[in-house]
């Protein structure tokens, strides 16, 4: 069958053989969270775009290429979310959570949106979860972030991927180490692609996140940001590893990671899954000191991450992680005979009033169409309702693995099942 419409480019229908899973993610993920003393916080899908383009920054690709942008009937200029950061710090500034004790630890999962070119474990429309905690710049803070990421990870089985991380410094060493990436580009500025030449005037470290080829290759050499930290960034930097040390989560050190987004301060870190291709980061994150002021808050600090359910997915399907079916009936309703075809409302939703799961399908009214139906959807029981045994106030149970079957009373049924 051909649809009139199709789907737009980079989007995908998530089907009930797939549906069962996602829901199974997302589960974990929230447990998880929970896990951690993290509350969830629901945040709508458009803001007003200058939110993303101030605290994103203006060379980002976000910025740049990738927003969905619109004007509404008012004139006023919203934006589909392209990321979760902004608006959860928005939501904190707006509702004054400033002021409710301790730190504000959140989590959310939803839909965020990128015009980019869509590939494998790349879309246009994808499903993030992610969490923020807002209101400290421990180290400890930054370990248990990672912590929870992790702890999410091993929770649902994955054993392909690798925790990477790094330290951005701060303002000041950001800027010196600017200086020191225009001091080593500008002599290659010709050979670099077209968008690198502004980067280069504008977000130096922009250069290193680069995909064209060239510009990787000049970008080899580049000086590393972990030479340039201060004192104090050193130390915040020495103190999460200690921290991560002893929540046992394994790490490594790649001084290349720069992140995509302008308001990263001290420690970035990603969760890559080498065997995704060139997609390979199930997620990301990272520490963000200025971000809540530059929202309009007090100055507060903040740590969170943010990963793609649909590379889980992909990372889960690899790896061979899911054994479960779609949800499985408990109860199979065979109805034989008019009047117990009449009748079947009324047992149905006696079960279903004690939470047993039923199916029925009046379309089938043959004894062997309606066993066949049972066993495909592997229903461990099938309830054989007949006429004349109707009539007795009886019905039968057949187990449908066993092989086996017994007649019950009517008043009996749910809490024979039920044990
Ligand atoms: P991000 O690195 O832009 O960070 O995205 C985080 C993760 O979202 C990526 O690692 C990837 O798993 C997934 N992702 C991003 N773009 C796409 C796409 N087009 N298709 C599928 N998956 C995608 C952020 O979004 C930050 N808000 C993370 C953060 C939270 N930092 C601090 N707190």
């Amino acid at each position: 069958m051909s649809s009139k419409y199709n789907l737009p480019r980079g989007t995908y229908d998530i089907l009930p053989d797939v549906s069962y899973k996602w829901e199974y993610i997302i589960g974990v993920f929230k447990n998880t969270a929970k896990l951690f003393n993290y509350k969830e916080i629901v945040t709508p899908i458009f803001e007003e775009a200058d939110l993303f383009e101030r605290s994103s920054g203006e060379t980002s690709d976000i910025v740049q290429k990738e927003m969905y942008k619109f004007t509404d009937k008012k004139g006023r200029v919203f934006a589909l979310r392209p990321e979760g950061t902004a608006p959860v710090v928005r939501s904190f500034v707006e509702n004054n959570l400033a002021a409710s004790a301790g730190i504000q630890k959140l989590f959310y999962t939803g839909p965020m949106f990128r015009y980019d070119r869509p590939q494998k474990g790349r879309y246009r429309q994808f499903y993030q979860y992610g969490v923020e905690a807002i209101g400290s710049n421990h180290p400890y803070v930054d370990a248990e972030v990672i912590a929870l990421f992790y702890t999410f990870i091993q929770k649902l089985g994955l054993t392909e991927f690798e925790v990477q991380i790094n330290s951005v410094g701060n303002a000041k060493v950001a800027e010196r180490y600017d200086q020191a990436l225009i001091e080593y580009f500008t002599p290659h500025k010709d050979e670099l692609c077209f968008d690198c030449q502004t980067r280069l005037t504008k977000k130096p470290r922009r250069l290193l996140d680069c995909k064209v080829k060239r510009c990787r290759e000049i970008g080899q050499a580049a000086p590393v940001m972990l030479d340039y930290l201060d004192e104090e960034c050193t130390a915040h930097f020495e103190q999460v590893k200690t921290y991560l040390n002893q929540f046992k989560v394994p790490y490594s050190v790649n001084p290349k990671i720069v992140r995509g987004l302008d308001y990263y301060t001290h420690t970035a870190f990603e969760f890559l899954n080498h065997k995704l291709g060139a997609q390979n980061a199930i997620g990301a994150g990272g520490r963000y000191n200025g971000l809540v002021e530059q929202i309009g808050g007090k100055s507060l600090p903040g740590i969170g991450f943010a990963g793609g359910f649909e590379r889980l997915l992909l990372s889960m399907e690899e790896e061979n992680l899911f054994s479960g079916e779609e949800l499985i009936p408990q109860v199979y309703i065979v109805a034989i005979g008019e009047k117990a075809q009449a009748q079947v409302a009324s047992i149905i939703s006696l079960l279903r009033q004690e939470n047993i799961s039923v199916e029925y399908d009046p379309e089938k009214t043959s004894l062997k169409a309606q066993m066949k139906a049972a066993d495909k959807i592997k229903s461990p029981y099938a309830l054989i309702l007949g006429d004349d045994e109707l009539e007795r106030g009886v019905v039968t149970l057949k187990y449908l693995q066993e092989r086996k079957q017994i007649d019950l009373a009517i008043s009996d049924l749910s809490s024979y099942i039920k044990s």
